[in-house]
């Protein structure tokens, strides 16, 4: 260990658990040991490897969390991400850190995503989704677990993570035999289901209150912009175009883009439905408060068959049902 730093002054440390850290790599930050209340010394610099035998150290010592300074948390951000698949293997990650680290690093991708969208977003959303997918899959109580923490403030890319998690659960529910690959494909699209909205003036989308005739026509083009946005960034697979596109048909015809009815939408549209009225319902916004899962359950059944599939109303419920 190197406590060679004085103590450090300033803003508060922050947690990072010691399975979160994968070995011989470089965390690209300063950690911190904590040796007492408010006292810390350094135990890494940004430019050192943390070894396999310094973390081994650390254990020994029955220490399970190193420290970092809040002014460098966009630095484990960044750690998190290009590590997220060696980091959730990790086996002594637990269940509550691997679903905390899916939803705070699947914020940071999918807002900067939101604010520049360009094919290297694009990469870092499809890598979170197959890691996710891949912790899903194996991991039942993750899942759980991922379902309770989503976020019930409204922001476009709060909306998109909410949605991709409820999704890829009503898919595996709904399209148990679906393969890996498959249920990699509809999972990126349910995360980008709203992409278009990034083509959107922000004071539109952030509106308090009812849209204009105007503002309302431009906000039906969102699907249509999505898969436009979508192909410029290199996306060519027809399922992820269409759950983009075909998200707001309704099972009636009333819908939009092309007012598709019945089996004429896909399966990834019509379940990309459901989930994403269901988190506009349950998240608060300025202007009206977030309604629980029951009332918003009760809603979505009231408008069963009008604007959504009736094979698919059972599943879609039992999926909030207790665990
Ligand atoms: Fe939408």
């Amino acid at each position: 260990m190197t406590p060679t730093a004085p103590a450090p002054t300033g803003p508060p440390y922050q947690q990072v658990p010691l399975s979160t850290l994968a070995p011989e790599r470089q965390v690209g930050i300063k950690l911190f040991l904590r040796t007492g209340k408010d006292r810390y010394v350094l135990f890494l610099n940004e430019h050192s490897l943390l070894t396999t035998t310094k973390i081994d150290r650390l254990k020994q010592n029955s220490v399970s969390h190193l420290y970092l300074n809040t002014c460098d948390r966009h630095g484990y951000l960044n750690y998190i991400k290009k590590n997220l698949t060696a980091i959730l293997s990790n086996p002594a990650l637990t269940e509550n850190d691997k679903a905390s680290i899916i939803y705070e690093t699947a914020s940071d991708i999918t807002e900067e995503l939101f604010l520049h969208p360009c094919t290297e977003s694009i990469d870092q959303t499809r890598n979170l989704v197959d890691c996710m997918i891949d912790t899903i899959t194996q991991s039942p109580k993750t899942s759980n677990l991922l379902m309770m923490i989503t976020n019930q403030d409204y922001y476009t890319y709060t909306h998109s993570i909410n949605v991709g998690i409820y999704a890829i659960m009503m898919t595996l529910k709904t399209l148990p035999s679906i393969s890996d690959a498959e249920l990699k494909t509809l999972g990126l699209g349910f995360f980008l289901h709203d992409l278009g909205k990034a083509s959107i003036p922000t004071s539109i989308i952030n509106k308090q209150g009812a849209l204009d005739q105007g503002e309302w026509e431009l906000m039906q083009e969102h699907p249509k912009l999505g898969t436009e946005l979508a192909w410029d960034m290199g996306i060519r697979n027809p399922a992820i175009i269409d759950i983009i596109l075909s998200h707001h048909e309704r099972y009636s015809g009333s819908g939009y883009p092309k007012k598709l009815s019945r089996e004429k939408i896909s399966q990834g549209g019509k379940i990309c439905a459901f989930c994403d009225v269901f988190d506009a319902l349950t998240t608060k916004r300025s202007y009206k408060k977030a309604l629980s899962t029951f009332d918003a359950l009760k809603i979505i059944k009231g408008e069963t068959p009008e604007h959504f599939d009736p094979e698919l109303i059972n599943p879609f419920i039992l999926l909030f049902g207790k665990q």
